[in-house]
């Protein structure tokens, strides 16, 4: 018998509970490749995940950890081949397929990418499914034809990790970025990594209008609720945001008032089932694109024993930027 390091959320009658376990190897579930999982990361659902604070664990015992980086050790897939790097994201990996935050992992070779030319394992998990999911609302701004010169692009939930990265992106490419934060002491952070302007995020949390001052042209959203409300309200006519997040909530209090008066865009972004070309296009255009010293001022590293104590601070909002788990 095989066994090896998980964190491992179990279902009883008491509800939800974790442990940092031995778990064997025959228990992993179907896949045609298997990887050693050398890093992963910590994101808002890997938060949700461990706490039990939403319903996304949907299989119990579950791993949870939603994307790693590591080596595949056996594999009956035509496109890898043991030592081969690789990343996975999505595909309902910690949610209802046994996830990252082990020793082991095995998935269907139809979900990975090779690890981006230019990136290394830790890197490519700096970046992880939060930065990943940033660049997919970049490029969702792009397909839309939003461009810099219509106006600023603002950010919110701007410290945590899909905005921290989608500053740095949105800043490299041209924009001139409002981020927007509820942490004071995050305005020279977020101005390191490329952001012209800093927005309280109370202007976004009153009661919403239908419409309000035109202030940007195109806008990444990680928060819903009443901030995405009020950004719509506020973006300009013909522009774009794309919304990705729930932060603050699932809900939306706007009207069609953006939408038939403004022309605005909404452009909704899913990072988990995302097709094969377009993943791979976003990490090509990730391991071009992403500032690497902007990425390592973003990024935090914990061992895998240590990411448990970090699931609250996550869901709290009190965690900066990334953070990378080191597995192996
Ligand atoms: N659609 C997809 O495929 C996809 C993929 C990845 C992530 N997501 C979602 O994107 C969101 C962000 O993920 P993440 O990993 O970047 O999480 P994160 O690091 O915790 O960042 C979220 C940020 O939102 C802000 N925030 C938190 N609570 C808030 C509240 N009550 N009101 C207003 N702002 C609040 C905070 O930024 P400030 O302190 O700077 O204000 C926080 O740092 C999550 O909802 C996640 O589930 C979706």
């Amino acid at each position: 018998m095989s066994t090896f390091k998980a964190w491992v959320v179990d279902k009883g009658e008491g509800g939800q509970s974790l442990s940092f376990r031995d778990f064997d190897e025959a228990d992993l579930m179907d896949g045609d490749v298997t990887v050693r999982v050398t890093h992963s990361t910590l994101n808002y659902k890997d938060g949700l995940a461990m706490t039990g604070k939403s319903p996304v664990v949907r299989r119990f015992p579950m791993i949870p950890g939603i994307d790693f980086a590591g080596v595949v050790e056996s594999s009956g897939h035509p496109e890898y081949e043991p030592g081969d790097a690789v990343v996975l994201t999505g595909w309902g990996v910690g949610e209802t397929h046994l996830g990252a935050y082990a020793e082991r992992a095995r998935v269907k070779g139809d979900w990975l990418v090779p690890l981006p030319g230019g990136l290394s394992p830790a890197q490519a998990m700096a970046i992880g499914t939060a930065g990943y999911t940033a660049m997919l609302c970049l490029m969702a701004l792009d397909h839309h034809g939003a461009r810099p010169d219509q106006g600023p692009a603002i950010v919110t939930g701007a410290s945590g990790g899909v905005g921290s990265v989608a500053v740095a992106l949105l800043a490299r490419a041209g924009w001139h970025v409002i981020a927007s934060t509820g942490r004071d002491g995050e305005a020279d952070y977020l101005r390191g990594l490329g952001a012209a302007e800093i927005l309280d995020r109370a202007e976004l949390s009153g009661p919403p209008k239908p419409l309000a001052k035109e202030r940007w042209a195109a806008g990444i959203d990680a928060v819903g609720s009443t901030t995405l409300a009020n950004v719509l309200a506020m973006t300009r006519a013909d522009g774009a945001v794309a919304a990705c997040g729930l932060a603050q909530g699932m809900d939306l209090p706007t009207s069609v008032a953006p939408f038939i008066l403004r022309g605005v865009s909404l452009l909704g972004i899913n990072s988990v089932t995302t097709p094969q070309p377009k993943r791979r296009e976003a990490w090509a255009r990730l391991a071009r694109e992403l500032d690497l010293g902007k990425l390592a001022a973003m990024t935090t590293t914990v061992r895998l024993p240590d990411v448990a104590g970090l699931a609250e601070e996550i869901l709290a909002g009190r965690t900066r930027g990334r953070t990378v788990v080191e597995v192996g």
